[in-house]
Parts: C-alpha cells; sequence; structure tokens
C-alpha cells in the first residue's frame, strides 16, 4: 500500500479516492502525516472487496455493522456519563485471520450504511512509524497524529481511524518491564489514553477499529474503553473449503482450466488438510501449489487438484513445525 496521499493521486486504481491531510509544513517530508500510512473516502471499492473475501459467520460481520452504525447514530445522542460508547471496535486474533481486511471493510461497510452523515474519511495509522522513533519523540508523535491530524481530519466530517497493530502503540504498561522497554513507550500509551478520551468526547461522528495478534500486550485501560472486543478465530472446516475454493476460483479467473478443481475428489481431500490452518496460509498455498513444478509456473493451467493436495499437506507440516 502507498504513503499516505496528495491530493487528486492515484494509485493504478482509479477507484481510490484519496484526500488531502492539510496542515502545515507538508513539502519534503509530511511531517504532518507521519503515522499515517494510507488515507482516503469511504465508501471504497478495495475495501469492499476484502470484507468479502474474508470468510467468518455472518453474524460476526453483522455485530461489527451494527456495532460500527451504532457509533454514528447513538453516540452524539446520548450522555456518556450514562451510556459511555468510546468510539472503539478492537479486533483480535491470530495472525493471519482476516482483521486487517475485516477493519478496512467494516469501515467501508459503515459509511455506505450511513450516506445521511455525508462524506465519510479513512485514515490508516502505522504505529510503528511512531514508536520507533528515538526516545522521547513517541509521545510527541502519537500526541500529533492524534491530536492534530486525527483531529482536523474528523473536523471536516465523519471520519474511521485503523489502527492497526495498537500492540505498537498501546502497549500493556503493567507487563513491560522498565528495563526491557523505554520508558517512552509508557508515555506513548498514556499519550493515546487521553487522546481517545479527548477525541471521543468532542466528535462522536468518529470511529477507531484497532486490530491485534496479541491482545495480551495491549493495555487493559485501552481495552477497557473498547466499546466490542471481538475475537477473529482459526477458520472451521467449512470456512477452510470455502477459502480455499475462493483462492482457487481467483486463480481460474485468469488460468480457466484450473476451475474444475473445486470439482475433484482431491480436492475435497485438500480443504481437510487445510483444517489448523490461518486464512493467509490456505490461501497462499495454491500459489505454493503452482510453484510445485516450473511447467506449471510456466503455465498455472496445467495445476491439478493433486498438486493443490501436496502443497495443503505441505503447509500442514511447515505450520506443525512451526509450532513445536
Ligand atoms: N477467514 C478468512 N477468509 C478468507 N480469507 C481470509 C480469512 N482470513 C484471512 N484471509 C486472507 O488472508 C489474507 C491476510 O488477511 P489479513 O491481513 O486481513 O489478516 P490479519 O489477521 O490482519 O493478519 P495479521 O495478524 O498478520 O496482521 C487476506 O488475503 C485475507 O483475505
Ligand atoms: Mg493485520
Amino acid at each position: 500500500m502507498k504513503r499516505s496521499s496528495i491530493d487528486g493521486e492515484q494509485d493504478g486504481n482509479s477507484r481510490i479516492a484519496r484526500f488531502p491531510l492539510g496542515g502545515s509544513g507538508s513539502g519534503s517530508g509530511g511531517v504532518e502525516a507521519a503515522g499515517v500510512l494510507d488515507s482516503r473516502i469511504l465508501p471504497d471499492q478495495e475495501f469492499m472487496a476484502q470484507w468479502d473475501a474474508v470468510i467468518v459467520e455472518t453474524s460476526q460481520k453483522d455485530r461489527l455493522l451494527s456495532q460500527a452504525i451504532l457509533n454514528f447514530t447513538l453516540r452524539e445522542k446520548v450522555n456518556r456519563s450514562n451510556l459511555p460508547l468510546h468510539g472503539l471496535i478492537v479486533l483480535h486474533g491470530p495472525p493471519g485471520t482476516g482483521k486487517t481486511s475485516l477493519a478496512r471493510g467494516l469501515a467501508s461497510r459503515t459509511a455506505e450504511a450511513i450516506s445521511k452523515l455525508g462524506q465519510f474519511r479513512y485514515i490508516e495509522v502505522e504505529p510503528h512509524a511512531l514508536t520507533g522513533a528515538a526516545l522521547g519523540k513517541s509521545q510527541r508523535a502519537v500526541r500529533d497524529l492524534l491530536g492534530q491530524t486525527v483531529a482536523e481530519q474528523a473536523e471536516r466530517g465523519p471520519l474511521i481511524v485503523l489502527l492497526d497493530e495498537v500492540e505498537t502503540l498501546a502497549a500493556d504498561r503493567g507487563r513491560m518491564s522498565m528495563d526491557a522497554n523505554p520508558i517512552d513507550v509508557h508515555r506513548a500509551t498514556d499519550a493515546v489514553l487521553a487522546q481517545l478520551d479527548q477525541l471521543a468526547a468532542k466528535y462522536p461522528h468518529l470511529l477507531f477499529i484497532a486490530t491485534s495478534n496479541f491482545t495480551r500486550a495491549v493495555d487493559g485501560a485501552f481495552l477497557s474503553r473498547a466499546d466490542l472486543i471481538e475475537n477473529i478465530g482459526m477458520p472451521g472446516p467449512e470456512a477452510c473449503r470455502a477459502i480455499l475454493q475462493s483462492a482457487i476460483e481467483e486463480l481460474a479467473r485468469a488460468f480457466p482450466t484450473t476451475g474444475r478443481i473445486p470439482q475433484d475428489p482431491e480436492f475435497e481431500r485438500a480443504a481437510k488438510h487445510c483444517v489448523g490452518l490461518d486464512g493467509r496460509r490456505i490461501r497462499k498455498l495454491v500459489i505454493s501449489a503452482c510453484a510445485l513444478n516450473k511447467q506449471t509456473a510456466i503455465d498455472p493451467n496445467r495445476l491439478t487438484a493433486a498438486d493443490v493436495l501436496e502443497a495443503a499437506i505441505q503447509a500442514q507440516e511447515e505450520s506443525k513445525s512451526v509450532q513445536e
């Protein structure tokens, strides 16, 4: 993904509508946008596709969407002291289970569902860019990003902010040893919490979606502010099969002969071997299957269900050896 935007910039994908982050002193390094990985206008077709691609229980997608919508319909109308909505949804779970895709898709679906509030904007924060700074800089970087960049955008209208891999930004102060983790990180977490509270109080049309694959590393006070904490788990047998099929269907759009693979009995065996793998692994094993021999790599139309089965068995073995 590209770094944040300049007005009208295109991305090789004309559907991506980007917006300028404004503020002073852009020019050379885009200083005012430090820590912003992506920004766009919602709804966004690419994000919609990411939402659709992730196969989880429909009830889980519904729950996420309802909570996100509620943030925009309810928050401005209720007293925070009695109904404390913070405008924060947390998605956590193992790596490769679709958290980031769901978060982006959720942003887009929410904007689509509540069009009456006007144009929604989206910002994706890259926490590593903030906390990787030299000692003493993180706190300031967080304050600048949330207190200025995010606040400026929230002034303009409804805004959804993705805090991806939030454990970097809101690290659990309780679990950290002072020796191993610079005090700077503690301060950055404090700064995040203070800013979240201020932003939540001031902007009812602002929603943060945070992801983490290591929830225990996320600060307790941050998690306690979440309006919904949703666990995105490993796919079950049905989902594994559907993910494998979807990956093959994608291949078949370019190499049509491979479209027959899901009808082959070997495909069912391959799908069974996918149980225990995450969604990313399952999609990738179709690529590995194409790489099993050079002829298939030259012409992926030659891919067979037996290749997919072999790649699934290999992926399963690799995943077991990593866990041991
Ligand atoms: N349940 C799923 N159904 C279909 N595809 C999935 C599923 N889970 C993951 N994927 C696919 O795996 C890829 C990675 O997804 P994504 O980056 O959203 O995962 P993540 O949970 O954010 O991973 P990480 O924790 O490593 O950041 C995407 O191509 C996504 O479509
Ligand atoms: Mg992710």
